[in-house]
């Protein structure tokens, strides 16, 4: 069993939603597929934002949101290894980009960004919920500080392991970029990459050269009005995205992230009873991450006996590989199933 941070555990539901029969992507019965998702997408998440779908990982989006967003100049905030990700795929694109490094554990606050948003910033890009350091930043006080120092500049939150698992209060933030992917609180195998764009992205798109065949958002988008995907759609992952949506909105998303905020509290209570605490500043903790501080323990000795008891985690990852391990406790897993994962590590502590 996967509690890991993505892939995930898919569960055997969601597989069998995945084995219908294939179809062509010129089909009704494709726009139908296309649209429901599009359409549960947006109550899940309480949204108005377009939702755009690819065959790949998120990083196709991240990538794709920089070049269609920024001719020549962004700000990155970083607080972790993924947030680095960002800055270092605007530079591959050609962007300069200045850089706000917020240490590691701390969230990104307003005040860190104080002065920083220049009148030449296109676009601000940042990660909600850092898989590194296991922190969840206050996006939408991010989002307001960027707007208020520059109210052109376009924000991109890659919310790759936030969306699903954590309220990430959308309209209030109204981002331009929002991204993520169906390997991890969607529960779903990988690849399928999504962005939520805003009006005002498309309008910048059209004055920004290069951007690519694949990412481009405005073919993206004449695509998507009429339901269909500008190349070959993962349509397998796709019944099984629309089964999983199915599933969130019947759960209820309050519920949902009720269920995340709980199995993250146990996950906390263990790593302060039985390891060092968890790595993240309280006040800023993730609800499907758990990263925690495992002091002189010997991880991988420790999770090899963890495998044979048929459990996997994650390692810790970036500048805290060392000091940290991860728990993800996000998509379909419950409480139920953390409480028998604790125990297993309970019973590997005590031997
Ligand atoms: C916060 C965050 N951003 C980006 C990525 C990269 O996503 P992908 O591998 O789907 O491209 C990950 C992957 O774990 C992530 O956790």
């Amino acid at each position: 069993m996967l509690y890991t941070v993505g892939p995930v555990f898919v569960g055997p539901d969601a597989y069998d939603a995945m084995s219908k029969p294939m179809i062509t992507h010129r089909s009704k019965e494709y726009k139908e597929l296309h649209g429901n998702i599009v359409e549960k997408v947006k109550k899940a998440l309480n949204t108005d934002m377009e939702v755009f779908l690819v065959a790949g990982s998120a990083s196709v989006f991240l990538e794709g949101a920089i070049r269609n967003g920024a001719a020549s100049k962004t700000l990155g905030i970083t607080n972790g290894s993924f947030g680095n990700r960002s800055i270092e795929i605007a530079e591959l694109n050609g962007k300069a980009v200045d850089k706000v490094q917020v240490p590691w554990g701390e969230a990104m606050k307003p005040e860190h960004i104080a002065g920083k948003v220049a009148k030449d910033t296109e676009m601000v890009h940042w990660v909600s919920n850092e898989s590194s350091t296991g922190v969840f930043s206050d996006s939408v006080a991010l989002a307001n500080e960027v707007r208020s120092q520059n109210p052109d500049a376009l924000v991109m939150v890659d919310a790759v392991t936030a969306a699903f698992a954590m309220d990430l209060r959308l309209k209030e933030m109204d981002a331009d970029a929002v991204i993520f992917g169906s390997q991890k609180a969607l529960a779903l195998p990988p690849g399928i990459a999504v962005m939520l764009c805003s009006e005002r992205l498309l309008e910048k798109a059209k004055s920004v050269p290069n951007r690519g065949f694949y990412t481009d958002l405005l073919k993206i988008k004449k695509q998507n009005d009429v339901n269909y995907a500008l190349t070959t759609p993962p349509v397998s992952l796709m019944y099984g995205m629309d089964y999983q949506l199915d599933k969130m909105l019947s759960e209820g998303m309050q519920a949902r992230y009720e269920r995340h905020r709980e199995m993250a509290d146990m996950v906390r209570k263990w790593a302060d009873e039985k390891m060092e605490g968890v790595f993240p500043e309280e006040g800023y903790r993730s609800n499907s991450i758990g990263v925690v501080n495992r002091g002189s323990l010997d991880f991988d000795a420790f999770h090899s006996k963890l495998k044979a008891k048929g459990y996997e985690i994650s390692n810790g990852y970036g500048d805290v590989k060392e000091k940290t391990f991860r728990i993800g406790h996000m998509g379909d897993v419950t409480p139920k199933g953390i409480r028998e994962l604790l125990e297993a590590m309970d019973s590997i502590l005590e031997e």
